[in-house]
């Protein structure tokens, strides 16, 4: 029976409150000289130590019970040994708001607002791991603040098709980009004394029939597109947590999936932390048992009946299970704790919603916001030489961060596109908005955003999606890349009405080719968070200059995807299975080596100043773990100052296997003034020339030219240069 009180402002369950009292009377009888703590909650001591010495103390029910919810979000607590109760939140862009015990409703707290970063896509627009680190570590402050010892994110679904409802939600299509974005997030975050969770492992990349259906996809596929992002979180984030996807892979689910779970996550990649299943995401007793589970959460039965709970324990106390087994997954889970300082007094407390946290918010939202298109400069706004700009559409003033469903954010605030605006000009530049289209609208709306651009000097038209049920949302995939709400009509007649017309896109990547020619300039904001209106007026007016890059290939029609291309059976699948039938040509691999060209393409991004690349030197790095360092100058041609992310694909021109055009394997922001030139390194490992070999079942890096080719996107190559690389 768990009862909440209040305890100075905190939440607290009594259940806890008798671990805290036996966390704190062990010093007090330490200090009386009585006797000495347990090693287990000795500081001092090795977290391996203080694992073996606390795992035989638990009772088998005891042991039971830290393997599986009991609730929503919580684990047991264990008083008379000082384990708490363990407490589990969404999600990847900030805390959760608090969900009944039971249920999936709120809970109606009003302790429970979160800062709500911009959505993970726009993070990975960023193309800065550093600051990466910083939102991670912002998030991870405020699970603190709201006593969350796992938090579960990031998430690193590759972008396989655009209609997946939550390519929103992960860091694009490419497997490097991914792997070093969620590195620096995951590494933030556990700073804070509280685990990450990279989910969903793996192939998780459609929600169409996600509870079910099953992915096949060749080894190599597998491993050299859908598993490097976690397998980076584990080996260079040395991320805590990992939670199992819905999905089939090879007709297993994948929270009971002996070859992802034992044979590559815990043996190949050594992986020592906790694997949980998503919400109702385990389906077997002995495949959990068995296959790699350590932690059931979200099961629809009564948590005494969960698979690793009673059922378990019967098979155990039967001896057709082996009490090692239990005692691994226990293991884990004492591990994650004590080497979060569950049990440890000074633990970090965090913070919430501080200035330095919402600096992060408006960063990530500044740095990830895309400039597409920039005719004649149109962009950025002068407000000293305008006097009226009409603000048009929906999203101007739409609340985006609680929607998505499971990411969601009860934020403390948050500055839509038009409260933005209005910040950033106050009364000196006269705003009049008109809401131009929404769900169940008329034509009267439009009419009257139509009036509204003729009278305007500049239109700033704030569209694209939502994250309703269909669009940018868990649980259903979207039909098609196309505007819903009439939009691609609309923002034809109003650039009609006024040429000057800026276009901001909010959400994932959608069909533009209706009005894209007539309209000067256009700005994708995905979801920016509860700072995005203020950034994206800094952006719009000049005060920052844009420096975000595609994460994703913006196609020009559905009917150019790879699934789409290929038909049912590639997505979303026939007869409960889908076939990555692509292969390896995943995004702008696919229109790379398919010659077709793009909207836009991966890593492309405008800027208001440019930057010119100069003298790429090839130099062999003999002797250290790189094979070769490219070097090249950059130098910001233009009169503001900015950032370049400068990006490093490799080709091979001879491969034994079929391989994608060019692969990305290297990028570096970085900011220069006006007239500045930096030299600029980025060395390359065997990793960047390898390819896994399914016959040999490894990585090989074969002896071949290479070419090595630096861009500004994957489609704006500015210098290349080859590379033989000796057989190794
Ligand atoms: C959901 C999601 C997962 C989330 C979990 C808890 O269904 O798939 O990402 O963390 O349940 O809300």
């Amino acid at each position: 029976m768990v009862t909440a009180g209040k305890l100075c402002g905190m939440r607290i369950h009594l259940s806890v409150v008798g671990a805290i009292s036996f966390t704190l009377a062990w010093p007090i009888i330490s200090v009386l000289g009585a006797e000495k703590p347990p090693l287990y909650l000795d500081t001092n001591q090795p977290v391996e130590a203080r694992v073996a010495d606390l795992l035989p103390r638990l009772t088998l029910g005891e042991k039971i019970s830290l393997i599986h919810a009991d609730s929503k979000f919580t684990t047991a607590a264990i008083p008379r040994l000082g384990i708490p109760r363990r407490w589990l939140d969404d999600g990847p862009n900030g805390v959760r708001e608090d969900i009944g015990p039971d249920t999936w409703a709120p809970a109606g707290h009003t302790d429970d607002f979160s800062t709500a970063m911009p959505v993970g896509i726009c993070l990975a627009a960023t193309w800065d791991p550093a600051l990466a680190y910083r939102e991670g570590e912002a998030i991870g402050q405020e699970a603190r603040a709201r006593g969350k010892d796992i938090m579960l994110g990031p998430g690193v679904n590759i972008l396989r098709t655009p209609l997946c409802g939550r390519n929103f939600e992960y860091l694009g299509e490419d497997p490097f980009l991914t792997s070093q974005m969620c590195v620096g997030y995951i590494r933030g975050e556990q700073s804070q004394d509280v685990s990450s969770c990279v989910k969903h492992f793996a192939l998780n990349n459609q929600e169409f029939d996600r509870m079910n259906i099953n992915v096949e996809a060749s080894e190599r596929v597998l491993r050299e597109i859908y598993l490097p992002a976690f397998k980076a979180a584990v080996q260079q984030g040395g991320v805590w947590c990992v939670m199992g996807a819905y999905n089939q892979f090879r007709g297993q689910h994948c929270c009971e999936n002996d070859y992802l779970l034992n044979k590559i996550l815990k043996g190949e990649w050594g992986f020592k932390g906790v694997v949980m299943s998503d919400w109702a995401g385990a389906h077997d007793t002995r495949e959990c048992a068995l296959n790699g589970l350590d932690l059931e959460m979200g099961t629809d039965k009564k948590y005494d009946d969960f698979h690793l709970a009673q059922p378990y324990l019967t098979l155990l106390k039967s001896g057709e299970l082996p009490m090692a087994g239990l005692d691994d997954k226990v293991r884990r889970n004492l591990r994650v704790m004590l080497a979060t300082h569950v049990l440890d007094p000074g633990r970090k407390t965090g913070s919430l919603n501080t200035h330095a946290h919402q600096a992060v918010a408006r960063q990530v939202a500044e740095e990830g916001v895309v400039l597409l298109k920039n005719e004649n400069h149109i962009l950025p706004l002068d407000a000293s030489k305008i006097k009226t700009i009409a603000v048009i559409g929906e999203n101007a003033i739409r609340l985006q961060a609680h929607g998505g469903d499971s990411s969601g954010i009860k934020a403390f605030y948050e500055i839509t596109p038009l409260q933005g605006l209005v910040n950033r000009v106050g009364t000196n530049v006269n705003l009049v908005f008109s809401e131009g289209y929404r769900k169940d609208g008329g034509p009267e709306l439009a009419k009257r955003a139509v009036a509204a651009a003729k009278t305007a000097d500049v239109v700033i038209y704030v569209g694209g999606l939502n994250h309703d049920k269909g669009f940018d949302c868990e649980g259903a995939d979207r039909k098609d890349m196309k505007l819903p709400y009439g939009q691609d009509e609309l923002i034809q007649k109003i650039v009609a009405a006024n040429p000057r017309t800026v276009v901001v896109l909010e959400g994932t990547m959608v069909e533009m080719d209706a009005w894209l020619d007539q309209v000067p300039a256009l700005v994708e904001a995905w979801y920016p968070g509860m700072e995005g209106g203020n950034a994206l007026a800094r952006v719009l007016f000049g005060d920052v200059n844009p420096s975000g890059k595609l994460p994703a290939t913006f196609p020009k029609k559905l009917s150019d995807t790879p699934a789409a291309t290929l038909g049912a059976y590639a997505y979303p699948g026939t007869n409960g299975t889908v076939t990555y039938a692509e292969g390896l040509l995943v995004g702008y691999r696919w229109y790379d080596t398919k010659h077709i060209a793009p909207q836009f393409p991966f890593g492309f991004g405008l800027s208001y100043t440019t930057f010119q690349y100069s003298h790429l030197k090839l130099i062999p790095d003999a002797g250290t773990n790189h094979i070769v360092t490219a070097q090249f100058e950059i130098e910001n041609t233009g009169k503001r100052a900015g950032a370049e992310v400068a990006q490093l694909y490799v080709h091979e021109d001879h491969p034994r296997l079929m391989r994608p055009e060019k692969a990305l394997k290297g990028f570096k922001r970085i900011f220069l003034q006006p007239g500045e030139k930096q030299t600029v390194s980025i060395p390359l490992n065997q990793a960047a020339f390898a390819y896994y070999d399914d016959g040999k079942k490894s990585w090989v890096a074969q002896n071949d030219r290479f070419e090595i080719l630096i861009g500004s996107s994957s489609r704006d190559i500015r210098l290349r240069d080859d590379f033989n690389l000796a057989e190794k």
